[in-house]
């Protein structure tokens, strides 16, 4: 279930990048579309599912859970097996790449009473996992093997208890696996947080459960109801909005270039990246703005500008978390500095991508330094490129630095662009298609 052999690829200078394109489905709310697909009774149907590695592994694994998950003509379908109706794999649930598929699967395993092995590719198994353990474990979840990280054996209970816990960083995983488990819980479990991606309280009411949202100054109290039946429902997944960050980057960046993304989801809690943008300067502007499946979608039009480095605030970064390395790189064509503040969490994504972002921008000649938990970025308006970029299995670096060389003076390499069929498969396809040019392998 993992990717393929590392291939490198290279881009290239290119003319202007012009078109109308679609980007695929929204990663997160195609995981929970799923997940929540297979803890309902009857039949949901999921229009525009994302069809990338990190969602087919979290399809196969509420099929080895006794759901019924599959591609029909037109879309997929899941038959569930009702909250608390799941059943023991057979084999242990490979999530391959994906932080969000495992941590999110083991809120669900944990209202069963069932033994799962839980593993994952070398990426994934160097990722935190006590974080999503420590309130599953407060609620009954038994932990058999490892701790840490994967691979894991867990064992869930028909019994849990219901909690109330105040996340100790902002995950959008770790309270969606919660309130997830809540849903198996004797009572009413509460999450206490900052604002993070809200799809799981979302897409909870629309399969039917109960869900109480008290806002409490910058943080709020999400509560889900227990012993809660969830109902099959119809569920539109929206384009993905951290794949469209690389194509709306890319236009701002090479000269003369206009796109506009269409059926892009707009959610507040994910659009920090297109206002960081704006503050930029850059020409970003949203168009048809609508409702599909209780979620705001609009189409995004984006013109290449002329842009000023900024300041991004940390309380920003729950609603760009997955968009820093992409930012970071559209920063290094803007003229001055961009201080990106509160990045801890970047350390523990795919790859340490702080670390990541600031060493590709620097073997591309670009000033970068980190400062604690800051990434800073001094744009000079050009970037020299040449440089060969190391990704560390992580398809979010592959696809931004590929995003660089494509404004870059000389191209840019990348050491492995197998890993971007995690989450966006298409993404050199539509590229190419709006004028990009990419290279086959490193470019000496
Ligand atoms: C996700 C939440 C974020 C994000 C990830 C997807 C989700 O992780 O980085 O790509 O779907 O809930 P954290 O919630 O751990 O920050």
């Amino acid at each position: 279930m993992s990717a393929t052999e590392p291939r490198a690829l290279s881009s290239q200078r290119s003319g202007p990048l012009i078109g109308r394109t679609r980007v695929p489905g929204d990663k997160s709310i195609s995981h929970r579309a799923l997940l929540l697909g297979a803890l309902a009774t009857g039949k949901t149907r999921i229009e525009g599912l994302l069809e990338a590695e990190d969602v087919l592994n979290t399809a196969g694994a509420v099929s080895a859970l006794g759901a019924i998950a599959r591609r029909t003509g037109s879309g997929w379908e899941v038959l569930g097996r009702g909250v608390g109706g799941l059943a023991e794999p057979s084999s242990p649930l490979d999530f391959g790449n994906s932080g969000t598929g495992v941590r999110l699967t083991m809120g669900a395993i944990a209202g069963h009473p069932m033994t799962v092995r839980l593993l994952g590719d070398a990426s994934l198994s160097r990722r935190p996992m006590r974080r999503v353990l420590d309130p599953l474990q407060q609620m009954g979840l038994e932990v058999l093997e490892g701790g840490e990280t994967l691979p894991l054996t867990i064992r869930g209970t028909a019994d849990l208890v219901p909690i109330f816990y105040r996340l100790p960083v902002a995950s959008a995983q770790i309270k969606s696996a919660v309130l997830i488990a809540g849903l198996h819980a004797a009572g009413e479990t509460t999450v206490d947080t900052v604002a993070t991606r809200d799809h799981t309280e979302r897409m909870l009411r629309h399969f039917g459960a109960r869900v109480r949202v008290e806002r409490r100054g910058e943080r709020e109290a999400i509560t889900v109801g227990g012993d809660a039946e969830l109902m099959g429902r119809d569920v539109v997944v929206p384009g993905d909005p951290s794949s469209a960050a690389f194509l709306a980057a890319a236009a701002l960046i090479v000269p003369g270039s206009e796109v506009s993304i269409e059926g892009v989801l707009v959610n507040p809690t994910r659009a920090g990246f297109y206002q960081t943008l704006r503050e930029m300067g850059g020409d970003v502007s949203l168009r048809n703005e609508r409702e599909e499946g209780g979620e705001p979608v609009a189409d995004i039009m984006v013109r290449s500008s002329r842009l000023s480095g900024v300041r991004v605030p940390a309380e920003r970064a729950p609603s760009m978390i997955d968009e820093y390395p992409i930012l970071a790189v559209v920063a290094a064509f803007a003229d001055g500095v961009t201080r990106m503040e509160g990045l801890a969490e970047l350390k523990v994504k795919e790859s340490d991508r702080l670390g990541a972002t600031a060493a590709g921008l620097a073997a591309n000649g670009v000033a970068t330094r980190v400062e604690g938990d800051c990434l800073i970025v001094s744009g000079q308006g050009m970037v020299r490129g040449g440089g060969k970029v190391a990704t560390h299995m992580d398809h979010r670096i592959a696809m931004a630095f590929l995003t660089l060389g494509l404004a870059s003076d000389r191209p840019v390499s990348v050491d492995d662009a197998g890993m971007i069929a995690t989450s966006f498969p298409e993404f050199r396809e539509l590229m190419t298609r709006l004028g990009a040019q990419f290279i086959e392998g490193a470019v000496r």
